[in-house]
């Protein structure tokens, strides 16, 4: 068992034991580090001032992604190169060309919000070497300005583009050395670090974390920490100990296969996006749509199920697909379909000392239609009012299997059975489809929050059921008559 973490600091390698489970990795840099380069505009993972990059490695492939350091645990980097924006400049001794590309074209006012944008299009330059117009926005979801308007931002980054990368670059001719030491520095057995009592558990593998849990059943799993993250910085909640997921490769699995997708617990939706975006168009275009692209680098669809929250936006996509999910512990795994695992609000079905290690997605049958729709205030950045996906089989143009689900509309995510009783046997017609929009009465009675009111919601719901419809019979026109179903 040791007690100690390694990383890697900008260019220095560096072993750290001081800490304790709840630190996070911004006042770790700011406060014990003197980087102050990384800001703290929100400390909730929304403005990105925070943004720093971090490399790590998947499949053995080393990448850097931007992550809120706000939110972002200190325990959970271990072999990890973690790079703020310092290192940039200081490496070659010039600015960096993202730099170089926000002074040229204005990006910059008051400069708060400017290292976690550069940060951000550094790790979109690394990656992309001729980014679209959308390519860029979606890299700039999380990170927001006061003052100088996007457009200087967005022609920096397209004027960043017109330098290339190379050898001397520190990430990009660096590369293999710093895979190869963050190969050293991945765990072989536990880490437990204790500071004020408080401990920090790094189990090296899935049977450790079984065992680990069975002893501590009342611990705070971590994964991305982008829920859990909000709960130290807004709630001022302690957490001990804290058990961390992120780097356990066992949980981060992601295969296809004829039958469907197994996704593993710590997949993060960036890991997740090309692979569904292929498979399962509808459910790609979803995950553009959650958090920004910081969040969707730490987020992990494990960790959207293992909340239980009713407004998480992947459990009501995958009810519709018919998930299945698996726990496990000491006992081995236990499979349930997903929509069991939501049993009241706050409560779901996991026992002491399991943890969730994946979901499996069944292929849609050919033939088959699917659809989420996600409504919120803002396009970008922005947690559900209500989220609902479909999926429908038609034989001889009659329903066969239905089912629909949202969230945002219970006290969990939940199907919506007295509108799929309505609509199964039964021509896929407009009349059937109004006929059994006022069943959604029946499945729901939703709240009025800031997000929506609850004649909102009702309002909403059955419009998409209804745009459902006509997308599904391939007359986007008659879309017009439905508009508050837009997106
Ligand atoms: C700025 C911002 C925007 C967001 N936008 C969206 C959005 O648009 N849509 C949306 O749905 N969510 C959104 N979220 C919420 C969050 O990103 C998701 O819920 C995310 O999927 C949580 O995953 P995580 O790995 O970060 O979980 P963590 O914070 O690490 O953990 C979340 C919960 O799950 C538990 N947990 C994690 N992994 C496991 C496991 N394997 N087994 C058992 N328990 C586990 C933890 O103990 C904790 O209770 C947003 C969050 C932020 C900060
Ligand atoms: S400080 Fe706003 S995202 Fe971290
Ligand atoms: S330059 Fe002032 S917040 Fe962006």
């Amino acid at each position: 068992m040791t007690g100690s973490i390694s990383f890697i600091l900008n260019g220095e390698e560096m072993e750290v034991r001081d800490f304790g489970p709840t630190e996070t990795l911004l006042d770790w840099l700011r406060l014990s580090r003197r980087l102050t380069g990384s800001k703290e505009g929100c400390a909730e993972g929304d403005c990105g001032a925070c943004t720093v990059l971090v490399g790590r490695l998947v499949e053995d492939r080393l990448v850097y992604e931007g992550v809120n350091a706000c939110i972002r645990f200190l325990g959970s980097l271990n072999a990890t190169h973690i790079v703020t924006v310092e290192y940039l400049a200081a490496a070659r001794g010039a600015l960096h060309p993202v730099q170089s590309a926000m002074v040229d074209c204005h990006g910059s006012q008051c400069g708060f919000c400017t290292p976690g944008f550069i940060m951000s299009l550094t790790a979109l330059w690394l990656t992309n070497p001729k980014p679209t117009r959308d390519d860029i926005e979606r890299a700039l979801q999380g990170n927001l300005c006061r003052c100088t308007g996007y457009e200087a931002i967005i022609k920096a980054a397209e004027k960043a583009s017109e330098t290339r990368a190379d050898a001397s670059d520190p990430l990009y001719g660096g590369a293999e050395k710093i895979a190869s030491r963050l190969r050293d520095l991945a765990l072989t057995e536990t880490a437990t670090i204790e500071k004020d009592g408080e401990r920090s558990i790094l189990p090296a593998s899935i049977a450790d974390l079984a065992t680990i849990l069975a002893c501590e059943p009342k611990a705070t799993i971590v994964a991305g920490s982008t829920d859990t993250g909000l709960w130290v910085t807004k709630q001022m909640r302690k957490l001990d100990p804290v058990v961390f997921i992120g780097h356990l490769s066992e949980l981060q699995s992601l295969a296809v296969t004829p039958q469907g997708i197994h996704i593993g617990a710590g997949v993060t939706y960036t890991q997740a996006f090309d692979t569904l975006s292929r498979e399962i168009p509808a459910f790609g275009r979803l995950i553009a749509r959650i958090g920004g692209q910081q969040v969707r680098n730490m987020g992990t669809i494990g960790g959207n199920i293992a909340n239980g929250s009713p407004i998480g936006d992947t459990p009501p996509a995958l009810i519709a697909l018919g998930a299945e999910l698996t726990l496990s512990g000491v006992n081995g795994p236990r499979r349930l379909p997903l929509e069991s695992y939501f049993i009241e609000y706050g409560k779901q079905d996991r026992k002491p000392g399991e943890f969730v290690e994946s979901v499996f997605v069944p292929r849609p049958k050919a033939g088959a239609h699917y659809a989420v729709y996600k409504i919120s205030k803002r396009r970008d950045e922005d947690i559900s009012a209500a989220c609902g996906g479909f999926y429908l089989e038609l034989e001889n143009n009659t329903v066969k299997t239905i089912r629909i689900a949202f969230g945002g509309m219970a006290g969990t995510p939940k199907r919506a059975s007295a509108v799929e009783a309505a609509l199964t046997g039964k021509p896929w017609t407009e009349e059937t489809v109004k006929a059994a929009q006022a069943a959604f009465d029946t499945d729901y009675q939703p709240l009025t929050d800031w997000r929506a009111t609850a004649d909102y919601r009702r309002l909403a719901v059955k419009n998409l059921l209804m745009r459902f419809y006509l997308e599904t019979t391939g007359n986007p026109q008659e879309l017009k008559r439905y508009p508050e179903a837009a997106e």
